[in-house]
């Protein structure tokens, strides 16, 4: 495009130096330069799914990236699909780890993660345990990055009042064997949860880890955190855990700069606020299951950050 931009430019001048002509060519020529060198230069976009979800529960996703940033190459990792989804997340983030590394380094610029509720953990995860990753920016979709406590969503499969109780099989070695129970994080049961949590604690730092300083380190990797959730998801609970809240022993749900973690600074989430570089959008009206095929969502949060 640059030769035929310079060889347009010079034919121009020359032959018509007094025409209209001769001034819009190199406003064009710009154009269509600035407009390639755009197309070209969108790093690559990695999906990870949550739980129970598979890749063609993107088809939207992809279409509003496609239309906002055509050429994007997009991938929507197929891994872990349905119901394996309920598998370890140690073990999901081993799986998608393999997946993403080519991707990552046939990507001289770096990538983008766009992780969906569970997968916003798994990334998590990827991150934090991944020495070379070059992720640009985290987008982290409605995930409960803080742990969940409420079971409103999974009354298919657990009966009422199961909630509280969950904590007895959720904190147990057979409990860890479930996603699920890998983020579990019961307020009453807070022992229990440093003590056998073998996912959320570590990767927060609140389980003594051998790896802490390597995974900071790691983290901090990353240029930005995008991190969306909203009032009405119905899934995430408390949903302020997609904006690192969460509840204290009381069920009240104390912001992200009251969380221990956070003042302690024990995973980086400080450092990174500090740094500027969490973004957080708080969108009402939006039901778990939409976060991705929202076009508003998109627009607002998504779109300005997949450059
Ligand atoms: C992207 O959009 C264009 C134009 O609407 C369409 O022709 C193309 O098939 C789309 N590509 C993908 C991968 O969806
Ligand atoms: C998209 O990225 C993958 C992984 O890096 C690569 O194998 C594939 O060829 C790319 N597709 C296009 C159309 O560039
Ligand atoms: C936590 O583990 C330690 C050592 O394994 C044990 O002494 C302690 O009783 C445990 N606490 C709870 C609440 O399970
Ligand atoms: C820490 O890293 C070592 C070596 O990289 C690894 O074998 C070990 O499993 C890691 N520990 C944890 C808790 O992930
Ligand atoms: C929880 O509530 C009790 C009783 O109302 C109160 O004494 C305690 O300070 C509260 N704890 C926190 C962390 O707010
Ligand atoms: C899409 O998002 C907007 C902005 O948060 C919200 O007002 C609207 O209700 C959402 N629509 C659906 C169908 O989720």
């Amino acid at each position: 495009p640059t030769l035929a931009c310079l060889w347009l430019l010079s034919g121009m001048t020359m032959r018509h130096r007094s025409g209209y002509f001769g001034v819009l060519a190199p406003i064009c020529c710009l154009l269509v330069f600035l407009l390639l060198t755009l197309v070209a230069s969108y790093k690559p976009v990695v999906i990870v799914h949550g739980l129970f979800d598979s890749p063609s529960d993107f088809q939207q996703l992809l279409g509003f990236i496609n239309e906002t940033h055509p050429g994007t190459n997009v991938t929507v990792v197929d891994l872990f699909d349905r119901g394996e989804s309920l598998k370890p997340l140690w073990q999901q983030v081993e799986g998608f780890r393999h997946a993403i590394y080519p991707i990552m380094q046939n990507a001289a610029d770096g990538v983008h993660l766009v992780c969906y509720s569970q997968g916003g953990l798994i990334c998590r995860g990827i991150l934090s345990t991944m020495p070379d990753h070059n992720v640009d920016t985290f987008i982290s979709l409605s995930s409960p990055q803080m742990g969940q406590y409420g079971l409103d969503y999974l009354r298919w499969l657990f009966p009422k009042h199961m909630k509280s109780n969950l904590y007895r099989l959720c904190y147990t070695q057979l409990g860890q064997d479930f996603s699920i129970c890998n983020y579990w994080n019961d307020p009453h049961h807070r022992d229990l949860y440093l003590n056998n949590s073998n996912f959320l604690a570590l990767l927060n730092d609140e389980r003594i880890n051998p790896n802490a300083t390597d995974w900071k380190k790691n983290l901090l990797r990353i240029r930005k955190l995008v991190l969306i959730g909203g009032p009405d998801d119905g899934v995430i609970t408390p949903w302020q855990s997609s904006m690192f809240a969460f509840y204290d022993v009381n069920e009240t749900v104390r912001d992200m700069t009251s969380q221990l973690v956070y003042l302690q600074d024990t995973f980086c989430l400080k450092t990174l606020y500090a740094r500027g570089d969490i973004r957080f959008y708080t969108m009402p009206g939006v039901p778990h299951t939409l976060w991705h095929s929202n076009r508003t969502v998109y627009d607002t949060c998504i779109a300005k950050w997949l450059t």
